[in-house]
């Protein structure tokens, strides 16, 4: 099968952008990550792009007028590229509803929390101060409201006592890294279906299993 070229959007440090290009270097892969556009010229994750030979562009959003010549200029980079899907990692301006219908269903957003809860900015903070026992990490189709979305791929992280946001990130990075590649090999490989704004992911299995925190007392 032909592999789906995928872009990823990016603004800063691009470890996810690492992750989902080491992902898609496997030769069963069914997505390739064919460009990569930064909204910063100092970006670092332009360098894991340009190290792994892939097309980088930089498109600043402050060298345009309004926010839909940005878009647009998105837009156009991308049917150039002959991109068929797009990801969102670490990508911190919010697009349009008319540029996130125009890739409805083909633009993919990574968030640090377990959404619906904590959408936004500062999610660890927050995630720290409401002392909830559990948190993680959702990879979700984009929608014209912020870290909204139908729920590809979830991983679930245990809050510890003496968590720091840094510390708190660093376990939920983790995971990112492995729910962008998944979710992205399910929506290139043809098995997710939005259905009624809930997605379906044919052949796909949960887990059943049950986890306390704390473990014991
Ligand atoms: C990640 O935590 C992601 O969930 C959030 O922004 C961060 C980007 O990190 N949307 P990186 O640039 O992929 O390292």
């Amino acid at each position: 099968m032909e592999r789906r070229r995928t872009a990823v959007l990016i603004s800063g440090r691009g470890s996810n952008l690492q992750a989902l290009m080491e992902a898609c270097a496997a030769p069963d892969a069914s997505a390739e990550i064919a460009l990569v556009i930064s909204n910063r010229a100092d970006a670092a994750g332009l360098r894991h792009a340009s190290a792994a030979g892939i097309p980088a562009e930089t498109i600043p959003h402050g060298a345009f007028a309004t926010q839909v010549g940005f878009e647009n200029a998105i837009d156009r980079t991308l049917h150039e590229h002959g991109i068929a899907l797009v990801c969102l990692a670490g990508f911190m301006r919010v697009l349009s509803p008319w540029f996130v219908e125009r890739w409805r269903d083909r633009l993919l957003n990574i968030h640090p929390s377990l959404l619906p809860a904590f959408r936004g900015m500062d999610t660890h903070r927050r995630v720290l101060e409401a002392g909830v026992r559990f948190t993680g990490c959702t990879v979700h189709m984009v929608r014209a409201e912020v870290d909204d979305g139908p729920i590809i791929v979830q991983a679930v992280v245990p809050v510890r006592p003496d968590d720091s946001e840094e510390s708190l990130a660093a376990r939920v990075l983790e995971v990112e890294h492995r729910c962008y590649p998944l979710a992205l090999e399910l929506v290139a490989s043809g098995r997710v279906q939005v259905v009624d704004e809930r997605v379906a992911i044919a052949g796909a299995l949960a887990p059943d299993v049950l986890v306390l925190n704390p473990a014991s007392i």
